[in-house]
């Protein structure tokens, strides 16, 4: 695919993997025959619209340099950050004197290995025009409850809700606009919502629901058993 404006795609890799207590960042835990992060980075750059992939490692991060990827032509490494964001940021800064302010940023978890460049590509062609971008996400199929202590107060008309995925695709410019704007505050999960408190509405794609970040140990094992049943 060729489009006449630059994609970058920016991989926050600096999280320590508190919830899937393993011996090492969850990122580095193997599956079938690499790492979750050499995965991702793969599907990435196999997706062929990137312009060069910027990482954000932790600096006290012994495993990163050991990978081949690492090293890789179209990989750029970026100190990782105490939060997500901060990850991010710190990522955009990186690649400052390289990208334009209107270039397209795929931002995208290092922890969703199982990436299809279907939905990297889906993502890219229904946003591509759009003035603000927006992000993957999935609707909810279970009934969503409000909850007070273990007392259900009300039931959500789940119409309204969608699960964020990544990637999460913004302009360069407004971006880190954004997210300078937003350091520090806690409420900043993901890119959408440092744009969302400037006032702006980012769109939701529809993405497949292959597409997990591995949270917890039993997430390996469903990761594997995707990778298993995707022919992409
Ligand atoms: N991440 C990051 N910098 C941080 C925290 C997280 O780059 N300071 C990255 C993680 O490496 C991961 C992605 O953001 O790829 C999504 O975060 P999450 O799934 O929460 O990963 P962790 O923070 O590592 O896991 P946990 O919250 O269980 O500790
Ligand atoms: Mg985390």
């Amino acid at each position: 695919m060729t489009y006449s404006i630059k994609f970058w795609a920016v991989v926050p890799a600096a999280g320590v993997g508190k919830r899937m207590n393993a011996d090492r960042p969850k990122q580095y835990l193997q599956l079938n025959d690499k790492t979750v992060i050499e995965h991702t980075l793969m599907r990435l750059l196999n997706a062929d619209v990137f312009t060069a992939v910027a990482v954000a490692i932790s600096e006290e991060d012994p495993y990163w340099p050991e990978l081949a990827i690492a090293t890789h032509e179209k990989v750029i490494t970026a100190a990782g950050g105490k939060e997500r964001a901060d990850s991010v940021l710190s990522a955009l800064k990186a690649i400052r004197t390289l990208a334009s302010d209107d270039d397209w940023v795929l931002v995208h978890d290092a922890a969703r290995p199982c990436i299809t460049a279907m939905d990297i590509i889906h993502l890219i062609e229904t946003l591509k025009n759009d003035e603000v971008g927006g992000i993957l996400a999935l609707s909810s199929h279970d009934t969503l409850k409000s909850v007070q202590g273990n007392c259900i107060v009300d039931t959500l008309d789940r119409s309204h809700i969608w699960r964020a995925l990544t990637p999460q695709m913004f302009r360069y410019g407004l971006l880190k606009t954004a997210l300078e704007e937003a350091e520090g505050n806690p409420a900043i999960t993901d890119e959408a919502s440092a744009l969302e408190l400037k006032g702006l509405q980012p769109k939701i794609v529809e993405g497949r629901p292959d597409n997990i970040k591995i949270t917890r140990p039993e997430d390996l094992a469903l990761a594997q058993f995707y990778m298993e049943h995707q022919n992409d």
